[in-house]
């Protein structure tokens, strides 16, 4: 019986060395963390005759790519894998419990079940309640060790305790530091990475200067200020506004396509933006609708019914929309009919027709961020019309969320910030010219080049 395993890095060693009750790896993307999970928990079940280990993600999804598909071929012929539990058995009498943590009912599950070292994958994916609860489950009236090893990355809803418990250490009662061990592994620490994939590096290094210094340089720091940071409004009398966000309005051409992107609100401001997209995916927010919040103390509220009719009329009536055949986008929370008639058929009664937009936030940023980038010559894939004011004016004003930190304060005015989402997830571009040459993707994650074809830079999916 043999069990091929590959040469570990130098920070790989010291991971697969350290002995702590709780060890923390990585601290950036691509620094070999799920390898080091996956050879380690092999390792221990060969080392252990009969120890019981769980290597745990978010979502199966995850779980299967950066775990299950990989050990099944290199424990194949070595140790039993059963589908129907996902658990790896060894000859010895070992097993690898791989699990997924999704919702209170996964979690459920997990409670009351013993092992003797558990693997968080993404911990930073963990609430703090989750990470607690998973570490009760290590224990056991045996010899074999009790850990629990954790990779992470800054960003996500843990990036919170795993801060405070790996880089800050700083320590609650009842917590002994002794106890808590973080081994930092950069990208350029993963010397396989590096050998044969260096294009990896450079998507890195294109992510907007915050995500970049949290991902590439493990920055714990960076989720303060201004969300979209890249935004600019260069001022009218610069005579270069090469780097400008903001433009003048010009005559949209009539060949070229309109979208409608719709965020609903009533009681607060609601957002409809038109745009026009230009032969090279460019996109130009043209027009907008913003309610109420003009008149933020009036108390003025439009009804749906008003929304939609003042949207149909503007697309009736204004010369670059009249006659056009406008695709939209909206809110899919606009389907609800729980409380009464749900919002889209008031809009469909106004023949304003939508398609429920893709509401998953993370990658949705991202869109807007890679829009937003500027190229060397200062040219953007987004523009916005200096008359669009209410888009002009609360973009620059939106935050990091405290909570979750690569996601923005929705307690700002985000009512434009999520219609822009609801676009550009409906047209999502690449910024990579070389995508990453990976097998292992990730549910929700922007830096997933699923389907790896070539892309030049900007292209569609
Ligand atoms: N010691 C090694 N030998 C050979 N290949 C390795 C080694 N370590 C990592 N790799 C490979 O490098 C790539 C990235 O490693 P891995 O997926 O473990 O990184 P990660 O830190 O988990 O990345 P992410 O932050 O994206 O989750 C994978 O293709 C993995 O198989
Ligand atoms: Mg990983």
């Amino acid at each position: 019986m043999q069990v091929l395993l590959q040469t570990p890095s130098e920070k790989q060693k010291i991971f697969l060395k350290d002995s702590h009750r709780f060890v923390a790896f990585g601290g950036a993307r691509g620094g070999g963390k799920s390898w080091a999970v996956r050879t380690k928990a092999v390792l221990l079940a060969l080392k252990y005759r009969g120890i019981r280990i769980c290597i745990l993600r978010r979502t199966y999804s995850e779980l299967r790519v950066n775990h299950i598909d990989t050990l099944k071929s290199q424990l194949l012929g070595v140790a039993l894998y059963s589908e129907g539990k996902r658990e790896f058995y060894f000859p010895g009498g070992s097993v690898i419990y791989c699990r997924y943590c999704q919702n209170e009912n996964d979690l459920g599950k997990l409670q009351g079940t013993e092992y003797d070292v558990v693997f968080i994958d993404e911990a930073t994916q963990f609430t703090e309640s989750m990470f607690r609860m998973i570490s009760a489950c290590v224990r056991g009236t045996n010899s074999f060790p009790k850990r629990v090893y954790l990779t992470c990355n800054p960003g996500g809803v843990g990036h919170g305790w795993v801060k405070r418990l790996f880089i800050d250490k700083k320590y609650n009662k009842g917590e002994t530091p002794s106890d808590y061990s973080f081994i930092r592994s950069l990208v350029t620490d993963n010397e396989a990475l590096m050998r044969f994939d260096s294009g990896y590096i450079k998507q890195l290094e294109s992510l907007p200067s915050k995500l970049r210094k949290a991902w590439l340089e493990g920055d714990w720091n960076i989720f303060e200020g201004q969300f979209f940071e890249e935004f600019r409004d260069v001022p009218e009398h610069y005579a270069d506004r090469r780097f400008s966000h903001v433009i003048e309005p010009f005559e949209v051409p009539a060949s070229w396509p309109i979208y409608r992107s719709y965020d609903f609100g009533y009681g607060k401001p609601f957002d409809c933006s038109w745009w026009t997209v230009d032969e090279d995916g460019r996109a130009y927010l043209i027009l907008q609708l913003y309610g109420c919040a003009r008149y933020p103390n009036t108390g003025v509220k439009w009804s749906p019914d008003r929304q939609f009719s003042e949207i149909h009329k503007i697309e009736t009536e204004h010369r670059w929309l009249k006659g056009k055949n406008i695709i939209g986008v909206a809110d899919p929370s606009i389907w609800d009919s729980s409380r009464g008639e749900a919002i889209i058929d008031t809009a469909d009664r106004h023949f304003v027709h939508f398609s429920p937009g893709d509401n998953k936030r993370i990658p949705g940023w991202m869109q807007c961020h890679y829009r937003l980038q500027f190229d060397s010559e200062g040219r953007a894939m987004v523009y916005f019309f200096k008359t669009c004011t209410d888009a002009v004016r609360t973009l620059p004003l939106l935050e990091y969320s405290k909570h979750n930190p690569e996601d923005l304060d929705t307690d700002g005015e985000d009512h434009f910030a999520d219609s822009f989402r609801y676009f550009a997830m409906s047209r999502p571009i690449f910024l990579s010219e070389a995508p990453r040459a990976r097998t292992d993707f990730y549910g929700d994650d922007p830096l997933d080049l699923r389907g790896g074809g070539r892309y030049k830079k900007y292209s569609y999916i």
